[in-house]
């Protein structure tokens, strides 16, 4: 299965595995890449992943949410883009684009004051927030859209739009970073609004055909957070929102740590969303994407063979091994990567690299 082509929305695979969005940190400070992320991304199309998915790019300078994160914000910076994606398609690749905006986990250059949907105090807030304005909101909806419209004209193959880890679309999701009573507050309907709106202007942007795919945050794993009851809901409503394919994901900041768990080391320690995916797979019938601690081929290929999810999403291991596709696909069983979480940089410049001791 894991071999076997397949399709999102318009867009034809090569096979089942995806590089879930990892940001590179190798851009400047206006967001332009590096010279460093053409290999990068190169290696990973050779190395046969059936797609690429970029790192978070920000939407909008307000929305930047660390040092070296790509910029999606202007028009500037298609040409500089389209270059690298140019490279991933000669080597064979396909590649998606993964849009953002930080809200409250914004820290780039120009935030000072982090937009929030509601200002919440918590003391895991790393600057001061400011409870985003209704003119704010909708600038923000269009600077998706212009994003969306950027990726499409720099080539990328299809774009997705980041809902979470506590980024602005999965605060507004969150009863707990949401409390607002206007109409992009209230219960889970409510809270949708804003993604449905970010969607409604993406698609206007980007066409009928442009493969549009979402990263969900079902869970924020702390009280008073998203439940999976609730992002259930959130599931079902996404094919009527234009959506293409749906990867799963939880966690949010000031939360445990859901998202990039350590030690996936044995067997039942892999694939952590696993029973997440099985309800997300009886609330839509969109293509579904499974990432997190997703390690041995032969627990990848029972999730195909199980129906509990379509293809299946590698982060961390990719790091380590960009050709980890090649090599499940002679016949390597399991990735190197312990999950030791040493991938981000030390210092400026570095870019992610694995810097575990695997032996
Ligand atoms: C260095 C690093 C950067 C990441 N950057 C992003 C990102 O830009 N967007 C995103 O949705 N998730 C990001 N993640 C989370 C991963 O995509 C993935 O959901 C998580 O690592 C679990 O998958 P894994 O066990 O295969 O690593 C990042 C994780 C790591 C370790």
């Amino acid at each position: 299965m894991l071999f076997n082509p397949t399709q999102i929305g318009t867009l034809a695979l090569p096979n089942r595995l995806v590089r879930s969005a990892t940001a590179e940190r190798l851009a400047d400070e206006k967001g332009r890449p590096r010279p460093q992320l053409k290999p990068l991304w190169q290696a990973l199309a050779r190395g046969g992943v059936g797609l690429i998915i970029s790192g978070h790019m920000y939407v909008h300078p307000s929305g930047k949410c660390h040092p070296e994160m790509i910029g999606i914000y202007s028009d500037e910076l298609i040409e500089p883009l389209s270059e690298m994606v140019e490279a991933v398609h000669q080597e064979g690749g396909r590649i998606a684009a993964q849009v953002n905006h930080g809200g409250m986990q914004s820290g780039g250059e120009h935030v000072e004051t982090a937009l929030i949907p509601s200002a919440v105090q918590a003391d895991w807030l790393r600057r001061p927030v400011r409870e985003i304005r209704p003119g704010e909101i909708e600038e923000t909806i269009q600077a998706y859209a212009q994003a969306a419209r950027r990726t499409k004209l720099a080539g990328f193959d299809a774009v997705q739009i980041h809902g979470a880890h506590g980024y602005l679309i999965s605060q507004f999701l969150s009863p707990f970073t949401n409390r607002r009573k206007d109409k992009w507050g209230g219960d889970i309907q409510g809270r949708t609004h804003f993604l449905r709106a970010v969607c409604a202007a993406v698609r206007q942007e980007v066409g009928p055909d442009y493969p549009l795919l979402i990263k969900l945050g079902l869970m924020d794993g702390m009280e008073g957070g998203l439940t999976v009851a609730e992002s259930l809901q959130v599931a079902a409503a996404l094919e009527g929102m234009g959506l293409n394919a749906v990867e799963i994901s939880g966690g949010i900041a000031g939360g445990r740590n859901l998202n990039t768990r350590p030690k996936i080391r044995r067997p039942e320690d892999e694939a952590y969303f696993r029973p997440q995916a099985r309800l997300v797979r009886a609330a839509t019938n969109l293509p579904l994407i499974l990432v997190g601690g997703l390690r041995s081929r032969q627990v990848m290929e029972d999730i195909l063979d199980s129906g509990d999810a379509d293809l299946i999403s590698l982060c961390r291991p990719l790091i380590c091994e960009p050709d980890l596709p090649k090599r499940l696909q002679a016949d390597q069983k399991r990735a190197a990567c312990i999950s030791g979480n040493r991938c981000w940089p030390d210092g400026p410049d570095e870019g992610i690299a694995c810097k575990c001791r695997l032996d």
